[in-house]
């Protein structure tokens, strides 16, 4: 939701094109965080002149162009210390519009220039009191109060001679909600400051040299005040300075004077082209960096909190992000799956003597045993891997297993135990629901378990223990690998849970084997995706799919529905074949395109007498069964076979269809696959 980037270079010269090809990219990068709109601010050419702000709605390709017809752009000028800053915007608050664009503005001067990532919930009051104060805004965003508020601490404080990074601290004190924000201004040239609360925010750090070390410390600052509020005239009290603040003595992270260039993004995937060194910042912290360095300042001293950042080395290469030879990143990344399973597995499942060892929840497992009750809580396309799963963690762990969407878990201010194990499934690891409904579980004493693919994400960093899914870099907004390694990695946990019980051994043996067998039967399944491509053509101009099923494959049916739903416009829906009888079947007529999933497990009978159903309504459904199921493809002229798995893994098999057909129509639709309308990836809103 949203992304934000931004780029300093210190002693390392470069032209006004270059700087502006590193914000696009970063831009493009990130793309998938929201297309609304798009935007970026650069220094001016002098210490004196104007910044430049260029915006443009629609994708990051418009506001490219856009940066070809500006007019004034030195695009020759060196430049050997300069900051930047870039947005591509989700919609929350007003329109998709060039003035509801970021970089958002303090004034017409451009004192100050910043993009936020996240929801200031506070800002209708900020903005009556910068109204109050002549201040008022132009757009109708909740950002633009961030700005006008920098400001208005900046002219009130002057004779305070705060630094940047102070009037920074001073202002994101007064906001609620959540926010990352990096910010540039004309009084501090060649500075960005960059803070974060509730969203995303990594820095990345390339130098010409060896990094000289490998954490940086964290300080406190003296200028942050808790009594920086309105008071009862209408007007902002001075700061007080805190007596227990730390020095300002700048730490040096990579050395003073070297040549060094720095990077903020949302995400890491749009740094490691630059660097694969990178510190993931904690809320509230506040990074600056001022004369080629950076330091990081807290204004709150929490004894729990650790007292470095890591300089971590990714892992992530280049490859994983770009899209080779396919035509999105959401048919690469389907066709990554026989890959993306693997790794899930890798170190993790031994094959040889069937055991599974999750070493980020091993020292826990002992304590998992002995909850309450299993809950497992996520949105989307997260949630279905957990109603996947469902079935065999009841199975595998006999305890209560709840499936919780999170918006609604919350909703319900739902009774949580301390003897309770959450698990928060999140490909992104910063949806805000999700996240929101872990803090809840957790102040609550509950054992809080993440199951995230982003490695540094905020899910996997407030968890106690955790699982990574080892997908690799989603950028499809569709999720679809995350989905089977997610599921993967469920039934992982499920085996783990019951390695020690006599009952279980023959079952686990079995499903080892089906998870050894996975790969090679996606495959498989990839193969026949010419078929599904002339299945897409006969339903491309349907408005609507009806997809059902039961048993375990009732969440293949709802995450088939929502990806046909996301990509291609259609409606479609999801049904669980047993409510059949208790109202969808009106629905069902010659003309309904319907879907139905009819592979051999225990209830294959039931799902045989669903499609009667179907069929004695002059409903003619297209079936997805399992290969050499000559009596269920009997039943209907049109069917996709899939390789036969154990029961509770058939699901992985049964999703890489309905993923390939809704691609597909949505690409003979002509639409966007990789950013469909209206959505974004990760989505840091509530
Ligand atoms: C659908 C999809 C979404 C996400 C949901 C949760 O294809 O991608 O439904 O699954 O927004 O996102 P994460 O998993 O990042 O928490």
């Amino acid at each position: 939701m949203c992304g934000i980037f931004a780029y300093l270079n210190f002693l390392v010269p470069a032209t006004r094109k270059e700087i502006l090809e590193i914000l696009i990219n970063g831009l493009k990068r990130m793309e998938y965080r929201g297309y609304d709109s798009a935007g970026l601010a650069i220094e001016g050419n002098t210490k004196d002149s104007d910044p430049q702000v260029i915006k443009q709605t629609g994708k990051v390709a418009a506001l490219e162009q856009e940066i070809t017809v500006t007019p004034n752009l030195d695009m020759e000028q060196e430049f050997s210390v300069h900051a930047g800053i870039a947005h591509t915007r989700w919609a929350t608050h007003g329109e998709p519009s060039c003035l509801n664009c970021h970089p958002h503005r303090s004034d017409p001067k451009a004192e100050f220039l910043l993009v936020h990532n996240g929801i200031i919930t506070n800002y209708k009051d900020i903005k009556n009191f910068l109204a109050k104060h002549g201040r008022d805004c132009e757009s109708e965003t909740d950002t633009e109060v961030i700005a006008k508020l920098m400001k208005h601490v900046y002219d009130t404080t002057k004779a305070k001679n705060h630094s940047f990074r102070e009037i920074v601290e001073l202002t994101v004190q007064q906001l609620e909600g959540a926010f990352a924000v990096a910010v540039i201004s004309r009084h501090f040239p060649g500075e960005i400051v960059a803070t974060r609360r509730g969203s995303p925010l990594v820095v990345g750090l390339k130098s010409q040299s060896k990094l000289t070390t490998d954490h940086i410390p964290v300080l406190y600052s003296k200028a942050a005040s808790t009594t920086f509020a309105e008071d009862q005239r209408g007007l902002l009290t001075a700061p007080s300075p805190r007596p227990d603040g730390d020095d300002l003595t700048e730490y040096h992270a990579i050395g003073p004077h070297r040549e060094v260039e720095y990077f903020f993004a949302s995400d890491a995937s749009a740094i490691i082209e630059h660097t694969n060194k990178v510190i993931f910042l904690e809320d509230d912290d506040v990074a600056s960096i001022k004369d080629g360095s950076l330091t990081i300042h807290r204004i709150h001293r929490n004894v729990e909190d650790s007292t470095i950042r890591e300089v971590i080395t990714l892992k992530m290469e280049i490859q994983q992000i770009m899209k080779g030879n396919y035509s999105s990143f959401m048919q690469k990344e389907i066709f990554e799956q026989p890959e993306s399973v693997v790794n899930t597995m890798r170190g993790r499942v031994n094959f040889d003597n069937n055991q599974v060892i999750l070493g980020g929840i091993k020292d826990y497992i002992h304590e998992i045993r002995r909850c309450r009750r299993l809950l497992f809580i996520a949105c989307g396309t997260s949630y279905h891997s957990a109603v996947a799963t469902r079935q065999l963690l009841e199975e595998m762990t006999e305890l209560p297993v709840m499936v919780e969407l999170a918006s609604d878990f919350l909703d319900r201010s739902t009774p949580i135990f301390r003897d309770d194990v959450c698990f928060f499934i999140s490909q992104s690891g910063e949806t805000a629901d999700t996240l929101m409904a872990l803090r809840y579980c957790k102040k609550r004493g509950a054992l809080i378990v993440g199951i995230t693919n982003v490695v540094g994400s905020s899910i996997s960093r407030d968890s106690h223990c955790g699982v990574h899914i080892n997908a690799g870099p989603e950028i499809g907004v569709a999720s679809t690998k995350a989905y089977t390694s997610q599921f993967i990695s469920l039934v992982m946990f499920g085996l783990m849970f019951c390695e020690d019980r006599i009952s279980m051994q023959e079952r686990r043996r079995e499903i080892i084997q089906g998870l050894k067998n996975m790969p090679e039967q996606i495959n498989e399944v990839l193969k026949i995706d010419d078929q599904i491509h002339a299945l897409a053509q006969e339903l491309y101009q349907q408005k609507s799919l009806l997809v059902m099923g039961r048993g375990y494959n009732y969440a293949t049916c709802l995450e088939g529905a929502l990806k046909i739903k996301e990509l291609t416009y259609m409606h479609s829906e999801g049904i669980l074949a047993g409510e059949l009888k208790h109202g969808p079947l009106a629905l069902v007529d010659k003309a309904m395109p319907v879907l139905m999933m009819v592979t051999r497990d225990k209830v294959f009978a039931k799902c045989m007498n669903a499609l009667q159903q179907v069929k004695a309504r002059h409903g003619e459904p297209i079936l997805i069964c399992n290969t050499g199921d000559t009596e269920t493809e009997a039943q209907t002229e049109k069917f996709i076979s899939v390789p036969p798995s154990i029961d509770c893994l058939q699901g992985i098999l049964s999703i890489i269809p309905m993923q390939l057909l809704s691609l597909h129509i949505a690409e003979l639709r002509k639409l966007d696959v990789d950013c469909p309308r209206n959505l974004a990836k990760s989505v840091t809103v509530e």
